[in-house]
């Protein structure tokens, strides 16, 4: 690849334009977060990409949860990283959402990438917790050997909001499509910022962005991505902004909308 080129992710299946509509930790309005149901859901639901957060039991095996406590989503208490993954298996991540769902398991990487496989393309999220000293054996080398392993590389978006681990994805393999994080509006220029830790895009909360900071960002070539929209009117005023796409609790939504510059609509 040549030396500064940014990677941008496949889509599984031919998309009519080149937004993203991403179902944040699946379909969640629909059946409990980050768990196969509903991954199913946001599959059956005809979106882009899935967005699910990755964190580590004790043993190292990487695990599909938001929090760093099992204690909002699971039957369980406590912290993840204290428990190993054999604990974990004993765990109903389904019933605090309802009780149809009471046989969802906290699924392992190795199962949601294997369940999503040829599906749909994904974006994992590298959860800050889970990052430890070291790049080799750790969070970052585990990611990239499984979605390596079943070829997936080309449909992933792997990001963080730790610029340590986007780092190290970048240098463990460079043809993987990467995004930074962030927290709020940044003060530099997107390119800076990017650049830093070799991130071929930015994702960024709603409250910081805003359309001169998408117009920079695009004519530097740096996709930006915007997390979290629920709301129909905020994701079509993002769209006529250009945002590469939007990551959605409710990602039904999406086929609401209309498109933004005169091109394909995106209902359906
Ligand atoms: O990846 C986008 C978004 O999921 C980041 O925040 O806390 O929902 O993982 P969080
Ligand atoms: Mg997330």
């Amino acid at each position: 690849l040549p030396g500064n080129a940014r990677v941008q992710p496949q889509p599984v299946h031919k998309k009519a334009d080149s937004f993203w509509r991403i179902g944040h930790r699946g379909f969640p309005h629909v059946a409990p977060e980050n768990t196969i149901a509903s991954f199913a859901k946001a599959v059956e639901s005809g979106i882009d990409m899935v967005e699910f957060d990755v964190t580590m039991t004790r043993d190292g095996v990487p695990v599909v949860l938001h929090d760093k406590t099992l204690d909002r989503t699971t039957t369980g208490r406590g912290s993840v990283r204290r428990r190993t993954y054999s604990e974990l298996q004993d765990l109903d991540a389904g019933s605090w959402f309802s009780t149809e769902f009471s046989d969802q398991k906290i699924p392992t990487l190795n199962d949601v990438l294997d369940f999503l496989k040829g599906k749909i393309a994904m974006n994992i999220e590298i959860k800050l917790e889970a990052v430890g000293l070291k790049m080799r054996g750790g969070i970052e080398q585990k990611v990239l050997q499984a979605v390596q392993k079943r070829g997936l590389t080309p449909h992933v978006v792997v990001s963080s909001f730790l610029p340590l681990a986007v780092k190290r994805i970048k240098k463990l393999c460079p043809e993987q499509s990467t995004a930074l994080l962030l927290t709020r509006r940044p003060r530099r220029d997107p390119r800076v910022i990017a650049d830093r830790v070799r991130a071929d895009a930015l994702h960024l909360p709603k409250e910081g962005v805003t359309a001169e900071l998408i117009r920079i960002a695009l004519s530097e070539g740096i996709p930006m991505r915007v997390f979290t929209v629920n709301a129909v009117k905020e994701m079509q005023k993002l769209l006529t902004w250009n945002v590469d796409g939007i990551f959605s609790d409710r990602a039904d939504y999406f086929f609401k909308l209309t498109s933004g510059n005169g091109g394909p609509g995106l209902a359906m």
